[in-house]
């Protein structure tokens, strides 16, 4: 979603604003602006499309801009249609301002503002946060107090990045239900909404907080609380490095973080085995305290949700435990039946997806315990949440989420296998028998499914041109084919479903054509059989059949047409860590050789901080 940048220091402000706004390109955007301090007034450059298109204006027509103080935005259109007059900076003669989120009485505000004699050129509701702050700095003549005044009106969430005319070297900025972070450097300081955007300069950085108000200027950071009393910060140090948010020679982020995902594993899982046994390293969280749960509810999005799936597979398995599994975005609103005696797990890779931070609240509202799986340090989740426990994979760039799924199965192992000691279902040899395959076989298996890469381009290949493609499983392979379908259509465009493979000749098979691919997910050895007489109904009806199978799989041979022997585990219910490696890899080359854009595809965006 949209990304902000801000820069004040030393240096000129402008080639630190582009590479901020590049840094913040993997968060999905369709237009791009920067507004830096210039002679007496504030120069506004914005376009519509890449941020290569500000660097030709730039070129071409400000040759000579520099400044050392300015801010950039990347948006992401949700009022009014990606173009050049919607693209932020907006403002006036007065002042500049960027925004991240949604304004939602903009209409009354506007309303309002136009009474007074506003007019507006755009249709974004970020217009009209930049008119109410000009309204009351021309009401106040004082900047802070007319951003303090500006937020008691402004409904909604938001992140604002504001320079006044008046006063050159000074970036206001203010959040709601959208981060924001204040970096800090040697030569100057920084705001941003994420910490790739700044991390080529600096890792240090304060978190802003809900209603905080910071005047950031070359020197000096100075943040003032709800109450207006200057507050001191706690400066963070983020451990991700330079080289882990950028592609280190790989051709796409998606490629290079699919094959750090064995690494991911054991980052996330070593610190959490003690003496062979799994220990989730959070006091709070006492093993009596885990057995108490009645129930447990996962509430994430997308892919994250889909990692939840394998959590209630796993959980319900091993534990014997209900587990329920929600959308974020339907649990907030059907007003979920969450008691003092549940446990939430909140899944997000980047801390921040505005639903499940919503459901995150709810379920704490009820008075549930709330346990967050997040991958981003100091995100909203992971700071409102009762526990969270970080999934260690560094940062995940590319949209398409695929380490950060594999780390959040991880822990949904760990969980399960951590539940099912304290209830009692495993004994300590079980439980360090899982916590040896979960460390040591899993991230080995993951190693050997990336040896199947050129395999995987080979059928991308041959597939890539299908209009219509189908994932079919049963039992946790279901899950499996739920995230592949994801994963293949939202970066291929490929229309793609997911089936229940027993489900299948209750509707579905009917779209089953001479010559439709079907991607038949085989490691779930009770369930093997079924699968079989499955994959010959559809082959029945013309279907290309490819099976993700162990090695030695009867039968396989005289059904598939493609076969993908992926490295098996002693146990089961962890083959999707594998499985889903080969199934990325063939989504990714699908892109690939469909020359589309793997890391950004079309309309999406990494972090989706708006509902
Ligand atoms: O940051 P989150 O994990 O909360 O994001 C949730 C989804 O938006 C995300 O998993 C999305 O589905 C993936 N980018 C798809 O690959």
């Amino acid at each position: 979603m949209c990304g902000i940048i801000g820069y004040v220091g030393i240096e000129n402000s402008v080639p630190k604003l582009i590479d901020g706004l590049k840094a913040l390109e993997y968060r999905g955007y369709d237009s791009a602006g920067i507004a830096v301090f210039t002679d007496g007034g504030i120069t506004t450059v914005k376009a519509k499309g890449r941020i290569a298109n500000i660097e030709e204006l730039l070129k071409k027509s400000y040759s000579a801009l520099s400044s050392s103080c300015g801010i950039g935005h990347t948006r992401w259109a949700t009022h009014g249609e990606p173009s050049d007059i919607n693209s932020h900076p907006h403002g006036t003669e007065r002042l500049r301002l960027v925004h991240n989120g949604i304004i939602e009485n903009y209409i009354v505000l506007k309303k309002e503002l136009m009474d007074l004699g506003y007019t507006f050129e755009s249709e974004t509701d970020t217009e009209i946060a930049s008119k109410l702050v000009d309204l009351n700095y021309k009401e106040t003549s004082d900047c802070f107090a007319a951003v303090k005044k500006s937020l008691e009106k402004l409904q909604g969430s938001y992140a604002l990045g504001i320079i006044f005319k008046d006063v050159p070297g000074k970036i206001f900025a203010t959040r709601k239900d959208s981060p924001l972070i204040i970096a800090v450097s040697e030569s100057g300081n920084f705001i941003a909404s994420d910490i790739p955007a700044v991390l080529k300069y600096t890792n240090k950085y304060y978190q802003l907080e809900q209603g905080e108000i910071a005047i950031v200027e070359k020197d000096k950071v100075t943040v003032y609380g709800l109450d207006g009393q200057i507050i001191e910060k706690k400066l963070c140090v983020a451990d991700w490095d330079i080289d882990a948010a950028e592609k280190g020679g790989w051709d796409h982020f998606m490629i290079k973080e699919i094959n750090e995902e064995p690494d991911s594993i054991i980052k996330t899982i070593r610190p959490r085995v003690v003496n062979g046994l799994p220990n989730l390293q959070l006091e709070e969280l006492s093993d009596e305290k885990l057995a108490s749960f009645k129930n447990i509810t996962m509430v994430a999005c997308g892919t994250a949700m889909h990692a939840g799936l394998i959590g209630k597979t796993a959980i319900e398995r091993l534990a014997r435990i209900p587990v329920k599994v929600e959308i974020a975005s339907e649990f907030r609103y059907k007003n979920p039946i969450i008691t003092k005696d549940d446990l939430v797990i909140i899944i997000s890779q980047s801390g921040e997806t505005a639903d499940t931070l919503a459901a995150l609240r709810l379920a704490k509202e009820r008075g549930a315990y709330t346990l967050a799986i997040v991958n981003v340090a100091g995100s909203s989740i992971a700071r409102e949440a009762d526990s969270t426990l970080y999934t260690w994979a560094g940062p995940e760039i590319a949209v398409a989420s695929t380490k950060a799924y594999t780390v959040q199965i991880s822990v949904m192992y760990l969980i399960a296998v951590k539940l099912a000691l304290s209830v009692g279902k495993i004994t300590e040899e079980e439980a360090k028998n899982h916590m040896r395959i979960l460390l040591e076989h899993t991230p080995v298996a993951c190693e050997q499914a990336l040896l199947l890469n050129d395999e995987c381009k080979r059928i991308a290949d041959k597939y890539k041109d299908s209009h219509d493609l189908f994932f079919i499983g049963r039992g946790i392979d279901y899950d499996i084919a739920v995230e592949a379908s994801l994963k293949l259509k939202e970066i291929s465009y490929i229309h793609s479903e997911a089936y229940a493979a027993g489900e299948l000749k209750h509707g579905t098979i009917s779209l089953i054509t001479t010559g439709t691919p079907v991607i038949a997910v085989c490691t779930e050895d009770e369930l093997y059989d079924k699968m079989i007489s499955n994959i010959k109904e559809v082959k029945a009806r013309g279907a290309k059949v490819i099976m993700i199978c162990k090695k030695g799989a009867k039968g396989a041979d005289d059904v598939a047409d493609d076969i993908f022997y992926i490295p098996e585990l002693e146990d089961g219910l962890y083959m999707p860590i594998p499985a889903m490696t080969v199934l990325q890899l063939i989504s990714y080359y699908t892109s690939v050789l469909l020359d589309l854009d793997v890391d950004k595809p079309r309309n999406l965006a990494k972090s989706v901080t708006v509902e």
